[in-house]
């Protein structure tokens, strides 16, 4: 029998549309101008497929929306909240759950209550506030993804887990008291989206035993992981999403999540731990900054809205869609010879702008030209990945560029339809006609820290 290649069909239907607005080339010109050539300084109502992130930026279901209305806004105790910690404890094992207004604030209470001047954080890759958050305190982070992870093209499983014998060698090195934690990026955001093997962290919890380090996992796309250990992992091909999720998370000490990405919510946290003495300083920082140790930063309907979502992400046809179009941008943007990161990852598409745009030296950020031409050719809002976002300055003031120029196409959850996807497709033919034509840029203005959100930019005639 013929092995028929079927649509990739979403598996909902729509029941409530935003419009969007169709602009033209000019136009946009003169928004990016206004915007210093920084998409995030863009309005929204400007962009067209807005790619910038998956965070946040999903469609509810009708059964979240209908658990807004059931939110019990209590101050204390409410009933949102027991749903919420009934359903993280069932997922996560841990008998501390705290929520939070999102990811990043659980990051500030846990590292800079481990954090301070002269510790040290290992990680496969920190993500861009995890290792802010971390530096802030004085605190060094490192990072250590495989040697396989840096190789953009090579087609293997798992490019997102750690380097072990690294991992060994910088424990020896450092002196494990001086270790603050180590600290597990599922999916490795900031490396491809690449997922991570459950053997891999077994072995890290091995090492985490030997020298009595503790093991954060911040999975924020814990579920997309699961898929792919699922598909890719001997062993797991029988087993459940949430299973293989609560078998990694039974690995950890703690959990850090941003519940914008697969806990399917526009804004929500999460931070669970195993430990009660940690746990209590944890409540403590997070009565003082976020909100009451039953609420965090969210509100009950947010809460309410996360329960449902943190179990219908599990949902086999959900998460099947959900990779398999991710891969299938990636996989057409490859065939028309677009470099992208090999395989592609769960969330999001990388590009390497430095393989695409050979003409730009790296000190006028290739990432950078890439995503304002798409912004100019198609109205496509996406996120340069690489020396604007991680590079620095040695003392005379030179770039320190970052290994890789990628520029970062994330998807939305259940927000875009094919057809929205097969648009970038062909604005993407333009972008390869203009191979040569294109300009770097030059940063005028720019903040101490996590400088991509705010720094202005000028194109170098
Ligand atoms: N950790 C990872 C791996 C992340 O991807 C993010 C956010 C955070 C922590 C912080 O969570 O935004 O809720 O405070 N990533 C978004 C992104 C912003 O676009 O990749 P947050």
């Amino acid at each position: 029998m013929v092995n028929k290649m079927r649509t990739l069909t979403e598996p909902f239907k729509i029941k409530m549309v935003e419009p969007l607005k169709v602009t033209t080339e000019e136009y946009r010109i003169e928004a990016l101008k206004k915007a210093g050539y920084n998409t995030f300084l863009l309005s929204s109502k400007d962009v067209f497929i807005d790619l910038l992130t998956d965070s946040g930026t999903g469609a509810m279901s009708d059964r979240q929306w209908s658990g807004i209305m059931m939110g019990d806004e209590s101050y204390a105790g409410a009933r949102s909240w027991e749903h919420l910690e009934t359903v993280v404890k069932d997922l996560t094992g841990m008998p501390y759950i705290l929520p939070t207004h999102q990811g990043r604030a659980a990051e500030r209470i846990l590292y800079s209550i481990l954090g301070g001047k002269d510790k040290i954080f290992i990680s496969n890759t920190h993500f861009d506030t995890t290792r802010a958050n971390i530096e802030y305190t004085g605190a060094k982070a490192i990072d250590i993804v495989c040697e396989e992870g840096k190789d953009n093209q090579i087609d293997l499983p798992f490019k997102g887990n750690i380097d072990l014998f690294k991992l060994k060698e910088l424990i020896q090195e450092y002196g494990k008291e001086n270790i603050a934690c180590i600290i597990m990026t599922v999916t490795n955001n900031s490396s491809g989206g690449q997922p991570v093997s459950m053997e891999n962290v077994r072995e890290v919890r091995k090492i985490c035993d030997e020298h009595n380090l503790l093991l954060v996992l911040d999975a924020c796309r814990i579920a997309e992981n699961s898929y792919f250990i699922h598909h890719r992992e001997h062993g797991f091909s029988e087993r459940t999403f949430k299973s293989i999720a609560q078998e990694m998370l039974g690995l950890a000490d703690a959990f850090v999540m941003s519940a914008k990405k697969d806990g399917l919510v526009n804004m929500g946290g999460l931070l669970t731990l195993r430990d009660e003495e940690l746990s209590v300083k944890c409540k403590n920082m997070l009565i003082i900054s976020e909100g009451f140790t039953t609420y965090g930063g969210l509100s009950g309907r947010d809460m309410e809205a996360l329960a449902i979502g943190l179990e219908e992400v599990f949902d086999e046809d959900y998460l099947h869609y959900r990779i398999r179009s991710t891969a299938y941008l990636g996989e057409h943007l490859k065939a028309k010879g677009i470099p992208v990161v090999w395989p592609i990852g769960g969330h999001a598409v990388y590009i390497d702008a430095k393989k695409l745009y050979k003409n730009i030296p790296v000190n006028q950020y290739p990432g950078q030209a890439l995503v304002c031409d798409l912004y100019i050719k198609g109205g496509i809002r996406c996120v340069e990945v690489g020396s604007v976002m991680f590079g620095k300055y040695d003392e005379k003031g030179e770039l320190i560029p970052a290994p890789n120029e990628l520029v970062r196409l994330a998807i939305p959850r259940r927000v875009y339809t094919q057809s929205h996807i097969d648009y970038v497709l062909d604005i993407f033919d333009d972008i390869l006609e203009m191979e040569d034509a294109n300009t770097g840029y030059k940063i005028t203005y720019e903040p101490p820290f996590l400088r991509h959100f705010t720094a202005h930019f000028e194109p170098i005639k």
